[in-house]
């Protein structure tokens, strides 16, 4: 038992000590709004024409429903991200914006962004949130947050969020410096 969760933490360690972290490149120009159809290969997506760009759906805008409950998943939770996926205006603006929806006792396990740091805000219920800073401290951060409360996940480190009342759900958004917290391997992808 010990000698597991003592392997545990240290491949947790191990995957830390070894992830790479960069932020996304700053634009070049107004806006770069994405051409997902695009052939071309570039880091990142194309842009499309700036003369047919609009302030309609998907451009610079989505009716996005983010004041609106989400059904949750098996870990009971939904992270509704909103990302240069959903708007291709984010494309190279390094910014994008999620709502985290957790049931009761839900969880948004550990994982990373490489390239974004979080700033999070709780906006229903209450959540116990925390990370891993990297090697050599190897130090673990938590805090129980409330309604209100606003916690940041510097970029690239392992964190979580947890809701750890077993009767009530909670809610926050998360602020995320990258337009491409998901990343498809290619455009084409
Ligand atoms: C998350 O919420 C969206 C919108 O309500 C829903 O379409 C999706 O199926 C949910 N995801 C899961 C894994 O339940």
């Amino acid at each position: 038992m010990a000698s597991t969760s003592s392997f545990l933490i240290l491949a947790l360690f191990a995957l830390v000590s070894l992830q790479a972290i960069a932020s996304d490149p700053s634009p070049l120009q107004d806006f770069c709004v994405a051409d997902k159809n695009s052939p071309v290969l570039v880091n990142g997506f194309v842009c499309k024409n700036p003369m047919h760009v609009n302030e309609d759906e998907d451009d610079f805008f989505k009716a996005a429903n983010l004041d609106k409950p989400r059904v949750t998943n098996k870990v009971r939770s939904n992270v509704t991200l909103i990302n240069v996926m959903q708007i291709a205006g984010l494309n190279t603006l390094g910014i994008s914006i999620a709502r985290i929806d957790y049931a009761p006792l839900g969880q948004n396990p550990p994982h990373t962004h490489p390239r974004a740091t979080e700033i999070l805000t709780v906006l229903e219920g209450t959540l116990y949130v925390g990370f891993l800073t990297s090697n050599p401290e190897n130090k673990f951060l938590s805090k129980v947050l409330n309604k209100g409360d606003v916690f940041v996940f510097p970029i690239g480190l392992i964190h979580f969020q947890f809701n750890p009342n077993p009767y009530k759900p909670a809610v926050a958004i998360s602020v995320l410096s990258s337009g491409r917290t998901t990343t498809t391997k290619s455009n084409l992808g």
